[in-house]
């Protein structure tokens, strides 16, 4: 099956999405099995040239309009270690003063316009969260870029996006506890 990514243009992401319940069915578990693969198939790219896709390394249930607080990630570290999680209900329980910010900002496979700017973050959080692939709840601590990439995805299911952060008269300045990556 192939997954449709709704555009920022579609009201329905600026929706809050809702609890998913738990034990979670077998139709969310094998929602977020597809969301997963597609998010790997994205970062091929000679599979995403092929099916003219984007690149990500996230994505949220309402990206294939569904209104579920869930989400997907997909990345590898610097040690080429892959981070992959399904987040079910995450919350985010601590975030640090100490913000950051991607130097060349943020993209989302919902967006299709430039959106120039820092997109200020916290540095460091903690989110709990059912984690569908190791079928457990799970704290993770994050910091630098998977703490971006938790908080971006995060985002999406309080329907909110990525350049909602950047500060429309100074796009660029950094703050002054601002760690820039
Ligand atoms: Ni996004």
């Amino acid at each position: 099956m192939k997954l449709k990514i709704v555009k920022d243009s579609n009201q329905i992401m600026r929706k809050r999405s809702l609890p998913v319940e738990l034990p979670l069915s077998k139709e969310d578990k094998d929602t977020l099995d597809m969301m997963l693969d597609y998010l790997i198939k994205s970062q091929d790219e000679e599979y995403a040239k092929k099916h003219h896709i984007k690149e990500g390394v996230g994505l949220a249930a309402i990206q294939i309009g569904l209104l579920k607080r869930m989400f997907v990630v997909y990345f590898p570290d610097q040690e080429g270690n892959i981070t992959q999680y399904q987040l079910v209900n995450p919350q985010i329980i601590e975030t640090s003063l100490k913000k950051c910010a991607i130097e060349a900002g943020e993209g989302c496979l919902s967006v299709d316009n430039e959106h120039e700017g820092l997109v200020h973050r916290a540095y460091k959080i903690k989110m709990k969260a059912f984690d569908a692939l190791q079928n457990k709840e799970i704290e993770i601590t994050a910091k630098g870029f998977p703490a971006i990439v938790l908080q971006h995805e995060y985002d999406h299911l309080n329907g909110m996006f990525y350049y909602d952060h950047i500060d429309k008269n100074n796009p660029n300045k950094k703050l002054l506890n601002e760690e820039l990556l």
